[in-house]
């Protein structure tokens, strides 16, 4: 059943954005300006977040002496992370009073964690949860006006049109379809954090990924925790494949790329949409999470290795130079030898690209945290040892495959260093390093490969 949408009206975030404006006229008026810090933990979902929240901080002049730590609850290291650069904010704030600390994102909309925060971390000002962020710059301008701790984790789950952006960079955007996940993997805190499936409609996200390419951006990266399921909660008539074709329509020269797809429901209709469309890159990050039936069961995935491997081979006769990475979990409770066998075999079979490999970590109120475990940390990092040498050696061959080829490359950024300054990606997404003048930033060229290793490929512009 479809939940209820809780869509924020553009008034509201008019309303948001006149207070940017109060607070602009209030903190430049000493024509002081310092500059706020935006740090982000976690996913792309929260770079996208905290490019929001830059919009908000630019349009109220930067001129505020603030820190806002955008946090992930993903996986319990982050969290000690965050809590640990957090702590040493008390130095910052002991040299210059004024200072206004936030603390938002996934961690904090778990009760146990804003509740720590209240108690423990009294340098904190402003803690807000995911659905709290289109009216951020009204929190902020409580804290300053009532000169006390705002705590605000509403469970109202919306969607917000119209709210400021400040983007990272010229050449590559997030683009969010839509918040949320229905899936309720057991091991995973994002639902509870984020909360259920809510779509953008088409229309917003075909005007702004017009916008981007009117903007010049050239690699636009459609964002969602399950975009497979995009529309399922609109009955607008349109799925996630004819989101994709409705943006390839869109004129320019530029790349569609997509995060994250769910193998339970990745459609052959999908496929074949991608290898129609010449705007969306060969690129599938298929997360397995494991190879073994049995912990897929537990881990409430619905598909079994047979329909993964069906899939992938479905991928792979429309688009046979598709790029397809992964992410995986090792130690998963009571993850077995024979379990892990299967995960160290389903990988030679697929031959990913690239895999994200991660530790199980016990989230606090998901199903798998009280699943019993017999196994040590030890016994898992062994494991995790054993996928990541698979991994590498894996992406290392297939890097080989591309020496002696020339592939046509976006140029994103500079490296920084000398020998080869530009950074660059294929259409599938592998990273390529490159010599050449800064101006070719923002251009498709094509590049002859000359060396590889596990993590990259080296470029030459003359051939
Ligand atoms: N422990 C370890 N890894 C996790 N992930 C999600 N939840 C957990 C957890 N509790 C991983 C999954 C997911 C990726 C974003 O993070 O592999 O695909
Ligand atoms: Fe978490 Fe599963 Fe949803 Fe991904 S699909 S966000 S792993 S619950």
């Amino acid at each position: 059943m479809p939940i209820e949408r809780k869509v924020i009206d553009i008034e509201k975030i008019e309303e948001q954005r006149a207070i940017c404006a109060q607070i602009f006229e209030r903190v430049t008026a000493d024509g002081q300006r310092p500059l706020a810090m935006v740090d982000t933990y976690g996913c792309q979902q929260n770079e996208a977040d905290s490019e929001k929240i830059r919009g908000y901080l630019a349009e109220m002049g930067y001129g505020l002496d603030v820190i806002v730590v955008n946090t992930c609850a993903v996986r319990e290291h982050a969290e000690m992370r965050v809590l640990g650069n957090v702590g040493a904010l008390n130095h910052s704030k002991k040299a210059r009073p004024g200072q206004i600390i936030a603390v938002c994102g996934c961690m904090v909309q778990q009760k146990h964690m804003a509740e720590k925060i209240k108690m423990s971390y009294p340098v904190v000002d402003l803690v807000f949860g995911p659905h709290e962020l289109w009216r951020f710059p009204e929190l902020l301008n409580q804290v300053m006006e009532k000169h006390k701790r705002v705590f605000a984790i509403d469970k109202a789950e919306s969607v917000a049109e119209g709210i400021p952006l400040r983007r990272d960079g010229k050449v590559k955007a997030w683009l969010s379809i839509m918040y949320g996940c229905n899936n309720f993997c057991t091991y995973c805190i994002v639902p509870y954090v984020r909360g259920r499936e809510r779509s953008r409609r088409p229309e917003d996200v075909l005007a702004e990924a017009r916008q981007l390419v009117a903007e010049g951006y050239k690699d636009i990266t459609l964002l969602g925790q399950n975009v497979n399921s995009y529309g399922k909660d609109l009955d607008c008539g349109v799925d996630f494949a004819d989101l994709i074709r409705q943006i390839n329509d869109i004129p320019g020269d530029f790349l569609i790329r997509f995060m994250t797809s769910h193998p339970r429901d990745a459609t052959e209709k999908l496929f074949k949409t991608m290898a129609e469309c010449e705007k969306c890159a060969h690129h599938i990050h298929l997360p397995v999470q494991s190879g073994s039936d049995r912990i897929l069961k537990r881990m409430n995935r619905h598909y079994d290795r047979a329909k993964y491997l069906d899939e992938i081979a479905t991928a792979r006769r429309y688009m046979p130079d598709l790029v397809i990475t992964t992410d995986i979990i090792v130690g998963f409770p009571d993850e077995t030898e024979e379990d892990f066998a299967d995960t160290l075999s389903l990988c030679e079979e697929v031959r990913y690209d690239a895999m994200f490999t991660f530790i199980y970590s016990k989230r606090v109120g998901t199903p798998a945290a009280t699943m019993p475990d017999p196994y040590t940390r030890a016994d898992k990092q062994v494991h995790f040892d054993q996928l990541m040498e698979l991994s590498n050696r894996i992406s290392g061959e297939k890097h080989k495959e591309y020496e002696g080829k020339t592939v046509r490359v976006l140029v994103d950024g500079e490296t920084g260093k000398e020998e080869y300054n530009l950074s660059s990606r294929t259409n599938g997404g592998r990273l390529v390093h490159l010599h050449g003048d800064k101006s070719l930033i923002g251009q498709f060229i094509d590049v002859k490969i000359t060396a590889s290793n596990t993590w990259a490929l080296y470029g030459s512009l003359e051939f």
